[in-house]
Order: structure tokens, then sequence, then C-alpha cells
């Protein structure tokens, strides 16, 4: 069973089952500030999922690719990916447990469709707590239909209840169902969860019962759903009787390629290489994925686009680690050592062009499921090649540094740099500390790497409440103009408060290349007078080209020098202040943020209030728009 296949198969079934298809969503979910990628074929169908009727109708079938970045320090074992398809159906008020079951019992071992022999299949379901009984009715359908109640696994929340996708919306228990992937279970009682580690999750039902609301608490929703996904890769993995996901029809030309642009290397012949490959393999999917989407980012320092930044940078390292290593055993086996490499950079330090040829047979493979692949193809390959070289360039100068260091630290007698150092080359020239020991050791050098891990995670502290803070703002997209918006909120947050008082504060804000919306809370409508006092003055600003600076300071400095900072928002120690004006002691606004800003705001255009409208109790809403 090919993914194509497993694709179609499953499509034309639910079809079949009165589903309508409907197409897969962006990668970058849209107005959704708490997650940067979707994550599950449920993401783009929330609103739905909550409530809201869906053109389509009740019954919908679709697959959805997706990014799931938690794992990502895993990747490179047999089964962790960043990038994978999910194929979902869902039922919108429709059918629930009972039809939902039967559908996905019928799909896996009806011999039409996968055919599994049903003593192959166990299933979990969700064992009860709170007031949350346990799912007998599940179980019930499940035995009807030729489970064993010995192949039903009743398990705890923290396996059995999926959602929500991001920190708020729907959730609720669910029914797993797992293949077996030995001969046979290993006793009367294996059941998915036995100790043998043999039953193999392959799609879950989730009954849509409750959605989490902002304050933690479990609100029933009114219209009960049904959201199921089963994963693409790794179904098609377990169906073939693959250890190892890399070793399907969906990674074999990509591995290929990737042995190609290696200098020649065959995937299988050495472990550690294999797992740059597979390290390589999955990045570079991501990375094609992500910028082919309509709602593309290109690589930045933040958000998504700090993400895409990541997967290029390290399938580079990798890349460059596996051409060098084939070089260098070709090297060995040719006796040629008067051809020895000048420095580490190896084969490929020169054109360096790894990356978009191994894209090339991704677009290729994926492009009819997915077109917009085939549309953005130049796109995909200049912003790899472009990382790719910026990388590249990073790498020297990181090594060129390290080679000043080089004297003094050869002066060292017990041969250990400090991770001081070290975290100044990561952090000044981006150079990875992996980088860093591979050239230590070529000098018979250890790096210090606890105090390296130490100032990294002081750092990472900083940066991880830096990012909470942008995704506040709702700033997902990046682009231009999502930059100019947000530093228009700053300067009308502030003019606000000037004209109706310093009880309004900030409530929501949500930014999109075409406007900004703002919340803040107050008590009345804005007089007409009001709403143009505040347009006039955020344009007087606009008109001044004030600078706008970013310090990072601890929290209590911050607001002791008058920076607004969210009411009820947690923040780091460590925070961010944008000051929008001419000096510390001269300027028009300043708040804890987390960017990204203008650098002056000439560059911004003209600001216009389009709506000012309530949005709830005692809070009001602005549209505005820059032109
Ligand atoms: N949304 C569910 C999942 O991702 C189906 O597993």
């Amino acid at each position: 069973m090919t993914a194509d296949e497993l694709r179609n198969k499953y499509i034309e079934f639910f079809v079949s089952k009165g589903h309508a298809q409907i197409q897969g969503k962006s990668l970058l979910p849209d107005n959704d500030p708490t997650v940067l990628f979707t994550t599950a074929g449920m993401h783009p169908l929330v609103p739905y999922l909550l409530g809201e009727e869906h053109p389509a109708g009740k019954r919908l079938v679709d697959y959805q690719k997706c990014i799931r970045t938690g794992d990502i320090d895993s990747v490179g074992d047999a089964s962790h990916l960043t990038f994978f398809e999910m194929l979902g159906n869902w039922s919108l008020g429709d059918y629930f447990k009972e039809g939902a079951i039967e559908m996905s019992f019928e799909f896996l071992t009806s011999p039409q469709w996968l055919g599994i022999p049903v003593e192959k299949l166990g299933v979990t379901v969700f064992k009860g707590e709170g007031a949350v009984p346990r799912d007998d009715e599940s179980a019930a359908v499940w035995k009807r239909l030729g489970i064993p109640e010995n192949r039903i696994a009743y398990l705890p929340r923290e396996d059995n209840w999926w959602g929500p996708a991001g920190s708020t919306g729907p959730c609720g228990p669910d029914s797993e169902m797992f293949y077996y992937v030995g001969d046979a279970p290993c006793g009367p009682d294996c059941k998915p969860g036995c100790s043998c580690g043999k039953w193999l999750e392959i799609w879950n039902d989730v009954f849509m019962q409750y959605n989490k609301n902002a304050e933690g608490a479990y609100e029933p929703l009114a219209r009960k759903c049904v959201d199921t996904g089963m994963g693409i890769e790794r179904t098609v993995t377990i169906l073939n009787g693959k250890k190892s996901v890399y070793d399907t029809d969906i990674f074999a030309s990509i591995i290929n390629a990737i042995g190609e642009a290696a200098g020649g290397y065959r995937y299988g012949d050495d472990a550690e290489k294999d797992k740059s490959v597979r390290i390589i393999a999955d990045h570079v999917r991501s990375a094609t994925f992500i910028l082919g989407d309509p709602k593309a980012v290109s690589p930045s320092n933040v958000g998504a686009g700090y993400v895409l930044r990541r997967l290029i940078r390290r399938a580079v390292r990798h890349g460059r680690k596996l051409s060098r290593d084939v070089q260098h055993h070709a090297d060995v086996q040719q006796h040629t050592d008067t051809q020895q490499h000048e420095s580490s950079s190896g084969a490929y330090s020169e054109g360096s062009r790894f990356l978009s040829p191994i894209a090339v047979v991704i677009v290729d493979q994926l492009k009819g499921p997915y077109p917009e692949l085939q549309e953005n193809r130049t796109f995909i390959m200049t912003e790899l090649d472009r990382e790719e070289e910026k990388f590249m360039e990073t790498l020297q100068k990181g090594e060129h540094e390290f080679e000043k260091l080089l004297p003094n630290l050869l002066k060292d007698p017990r041969k250990i740099m400090s991770g001081r150092l070290a975290f100044k080359l990561y952090d000044t020239y981006g150079f990875p500390i992996e980088l860093t020991e591979e050239l230590a050791a070529e000098q018979g050098m250890k790096v210090n790497r606890e105090e390296f891990d130490d100032a990294f995670k002081k750092h990472q502290e900083l940066s991880r409440s830096q990012s909470s803070q942008t995704f506040k703002g709702g700033l997902g997209d990046q682009g231009e103009m999502a930059v100019k918006y947000h530093t228009a909120t700053h300067l009308l947050h502030k003019a606000l408060r000037m004209i109706l008082g310093d009880h309004v504060a900030q409530k929501g804000s949500n930014i999109t290349a075409e406007r900004m919306r703002f919340d803040f809370s107050h008590g009345a409508p804005m007089t007409q007078e009001e709403v143009q006092k505040a347009e006039a003055i955020v344009n007087e600003q606009i008109q001044k080209d004030l600078p706008v600076s970013m310090e990072v300071m601890d929290l209590d400095t911050a607001k002791a020098s008058g920076a607004i900072a969210l009411f009820g928002e947690k923040y780091e120690s460590q925070v961010r202040v944008y000051t929008i004006g001419n000096s510390p002691a001269d300027f028009f606004s300043k708040e804890v943020c987390g960017g990204p800003h203008v650098e002056r705001t000439g560059t911004m255009g003209k600001f216009t209030i389009q709506k000012e409208q309530s949005s709830s109790a005692g809070v009001r809403r602005i549209r505005a728009v820059l032109e």
C-alpha cells in the first residue's frame, strides 16, 4: 500500500458514506495566535466543531498537511517526523460514537478497503475521570463489531483524550485503533499498551464534546461532533510491515536524492550517516511545504519563520557533515592524501546547493495532491538556496573566528574550551555548538558543555518569553505590513490612553497584512471627535518619523521606567521593551512586547480608523488600516 493509494482509498470510502471532500488548508493557521502551524486535520475546522455551519454540510473528509515541532529533537530516529499528512473525517452534529466506530471498522477490515484481519486490531477507549464516565458506549460498539473484550484497553485521560489543538478549543474523549506488528498478540490479554510494544496506533476517533475555554474550564458543546485523524506516513509504514517510516515509498526517492547530493552515499551503510539522512529528509520536507504554502513565510528570527530557519539550517549542517564524511571516506579509499580538504567545510562549501535538488524530488512527488508546491516551485528553491548560502557564510565566519581564537585555546594544558566562548560564537555568529565541538575535537580539545548549556538555557528563557509575547499579538504572519500594524497598535494604544484615560488597556489584537484590530477596555462608544483625535495623534507620530528602539530588561525595571505591560499576562523575568521616541526620556510610547516593530515610524503610511464598535461588555474594538 503506497501513500497515494491510502490517501485515495480513504477519501473514496468516506465520500461513499456521504461525506463531502473538502480542501485541506494552509499549514500556517488563520487567526490562531496559540499555535504556529496546523498540527492536525481538525485545526482549520475548529469554528465548525464549535457550532458554525459548514457550507459543505455535516459530513466532511479531507487530507491535511501538518507540522508538529514538539519532538523536533527526536527527528533522526526511526519514527519521528515534523511534517506529515493527516487523513480525517468529521461529523458536525451528525453521527457520533456508533457511526464513527462502525465506519472506522469497515474501512480498516473490509477486503474492499484496507482488509486488516480483525485479530490484528486492538482498541482503546476512555477509562473515565471526574464528571466524564467510562466510555462503555464505544466499547460496546467495538465488541458488537467483533473486537473481543481482551483487545480493548480502558485508558486514562493522558492516553484517551484529545485536544484542544492550541490552549483553547474543542476536545473530548477518544477511541484509538492499534495494529499488531508481530505475528500474533503475545498472550491472551495482550492489548494496546501491552509491554510487548507491538501495538502501534493507526487511527484516532475523537468524540468532541467540550470546549476548553480561556479560563481552562470545559464547557459542553451544543452539538456533539466527531473528529478523526489517521497519519499517512505512520499507517503506510505499519501496513507494509516496515520498521521505519523511512523504509517506505514515501521516502525512497528523497533518500536517494540525499545520497546523491552528498556525493554518493547508500542509505543503510552506516548508522551515524543514516541518521543525518533521516534528519535531512524530514527537515527538507517540512521546509518545502512551509515555503510552498500559499501563506508561506521566509526564514527569519521570529515565529514560523524561525522554525523554518532552524529546519533549513539543521538540514544544511547534516548535509555538510554527510558530504564531508562521504568525501573523506572516498579519499581514504583512493589513498589520495595529496587531495585533502583545505578545511572542515568539506566538499560542499563552495557551490552550496545541497537542499534544493532534494526539494525538487519532494515537489515532484507530492505536487499531485498539493498543487501549490508546483505553483510555488521557484519560490521554494530560491528561498532554500538563499538561506543555505547565508548559513554557509555563517559557518565560514564562525570557523574563521574559531581559528582566530585557536592560538589562545591551545595554551590551555587541560585542552578545554570555555563554554562561554562557545556560546559567544553561537550568539554572535549563529555558530552551532556541535560545530564548535567538532572543530575543537580536531585540535584534541573539548568544549565545556555544561557552561555552554547554562548560557544557552538563560538565552532560551529569554527568547521563550519573547516569542510568547509575540503570539499574544496574533502576529503569526511576520510580513512587512504585519510589522507596521504591530507598531501602529502601540501608537494607537498610547493615543487612546491620552484621549480616554489610563483605564484603557489592550484586551486583544489581531493583525493581518490588510488591517489591524485592536480591542481595549472602555465603557462607552467613542465619539466621532475622539476617533478623529486618535487618528490624528497616531498620524502625527508617524509624520515625526520617530525611531523605535528595543531593550531587554527585567520586568520590574521595565514597569518602573514607565513601560506598559499587559495586565494578567505572564511574563518571564527578562522582557523586551519597545520604545517609540527620540530618547529614553523623551518618548511617545513604551511597551513590554516581543516585537517585531518598524525601525522608524515614517515608513508606516497613513493611519485610518475604519470602525469603532463594541466587542464585548466593557470592551471596544477598533479596526484600522495603514495606506
Ligand atoms: N485530532 C485528532 C488527532 O490529531 C484526530 O489525533
